[in-house]
């Protein structure tokens, strides 16, 4: 067995899912809140293009880097709605934003190269960076999601890569301006380059999160998908717009990897960058909905919580073992993910989707409270 896994644990997010999933099947009454996708189906407009793609022959093979009118059309989103001035032929579409995150490590880490993941931090991002021979970094951030102002001292000779997830997995928060352009000012000081996930960028509530990429276009590989904002994170589509050498040197795994992402798949894709645009406020205004019931209810049962505003995901604070309190929790019927599986730092919160039925959410909030509060 290749040692470079040894140090890659099994997705936690996935595992817990498999097994509120298990015990459910088992005919436990789990509410489970580990989704990290929306609860809601694809809107029919996309499906009808992918149908009408799959019916039209869009079955062979794609070109590697994706289809010339989508890599077009992303290109223009990106100019239009995240001030990035990048063409084109520098947009590789790949099936899901987390391959392109793995080819971006897999491209610019060296054995030993050092990437900064700020704690609580998706969880593949560590995979990503330990896959590829790297060493992640764990930087904490602040109570409220803001990032700490003594970065340059986590940087060294062996440090490539910053990795920024703005609205933030797992804890919703959204970075303002100024630690983005802390974080440019750092990769300008160092020739440090920036993978910016914005995946949940269309999720927000009331605020206009900030790409990176529109300070330092050479430095920046902005990586953005379909999964949350249209719904599709089964269809697997996503894609990143990179300067030239990591861009080429994304196209060659993907081309010895997967060969191109689904080729009829991208029409739908195509449809929800071009297609109207209000599915996606209907859920946000849902989802907003259910933040506010969430962050109301954990406060409630006497825990502290951020308002998060961005993402799905709500972030309290426990105390003691977030493992525990994850066990605990499922015990009482409720399926949520530790803390633990988001970064070294974080084992005193736990992870709560709301990506499901507000009456679940409210049912749910119940058995927690009772769990909470012994009442
Ligand atoms: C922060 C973050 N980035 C990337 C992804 C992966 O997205 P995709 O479904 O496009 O691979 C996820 C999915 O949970 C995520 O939370």
């Amino acid at each position: 067995m290749s040692s470079r896994l040894d140090q890659v644990e099994e997705s936690a997010t996935l595992r817990l899912a498999d097994l509120t999933n298990e015990l459910k099947r088992q005919g436990k009454d789990i509410l489970s809140f580990n989704l990290g996708e929306p609860d809601f189906n694809t809107p029919s407009n996309i499906v009808e293009a992918a149908e009408k793609a799959l019916k039209s022959g869009k079955t062979h093979y794609a070109p590697a880097a994706g289809i010339p009118e989508l890599r077009d059309a992303i290109a223009a989103k990106l100019k239009n709605e995240n001030k990035l001035d990048v063409p084109g032929k520098n947009v590789l579409v790949t099936p899901g934003a987390k391959q392109a995150v793995f080819y971006v490590t897999f491209s610019l880490l060296e054995e030993g190269d050092e990437a900064i993941v700020f704690d609580p931090g998706w969880v593949s991002y560590d995979a990503c960076i330990k896959m590829s021979g790297g060493k992640t970094v764990w930087v904490k951030s602040n109570e409220d999601g803001s990032l700490p102002r003594d970065l340059s001292k986590y940087v060294n000779k062996k440090t490539k890569l910053i990795i920024l997830n703005s609205p933030n997995n797992p804890s919703g928060a959204v970075l303002d301006t100024k630690d983005i352009r802390m974080v440019a000012d750092l990769s300008k000081d160092h020739g440090l380059y920036v993978l910016s996930d914005e995946i949940y960028e269309k999720i927000v509530y009331d605020v206009k999160p900030v790409s990176i990429g529109s300070m330092i276009p050479d430095k920046t590989v902005t990586i953005n998908g379909f999964s949350k904002a249209y719904a599709m994170a089964g269809w697997r589509i996503g894609y990143a717009a990179a300067p030239k050498p990591v861009f080429q040197n994304m196209l060659k795994v993907q081309q010895h990897t997967a060969t191109s992402p689904t080729t009829f798949v991208q029409y739908g894709a195509l449809e929800a960058i071009n297609g109207p645009q209000d599915s996606v406020e209907n859920m946000c205004r849902q989802f907003k909905e259910r933040r506010d019931v969430v962050v109301k209810g954990l406060r409630d049962m006497g825990l502290q919580c951020e308002t998060p505003l961005g993402a799905f995901y709500a972030w309290p604070k426990v105390k003691g073992s977030s493992e525990k309190w994850a066990e605990k929790f499922l015990e009482a019927g409720v399926g949520l993910t530790p803390g633990s599986a988001f970064g070294p730092h974080s084992d005193d919160h736990i992870r709560m989707s709301y990506a499901s039925s507000m009456n679940d959410i409210k049912k749910g909030l119940e058995r927690m409270k009772k769990c909470v509060t012994g009442a």
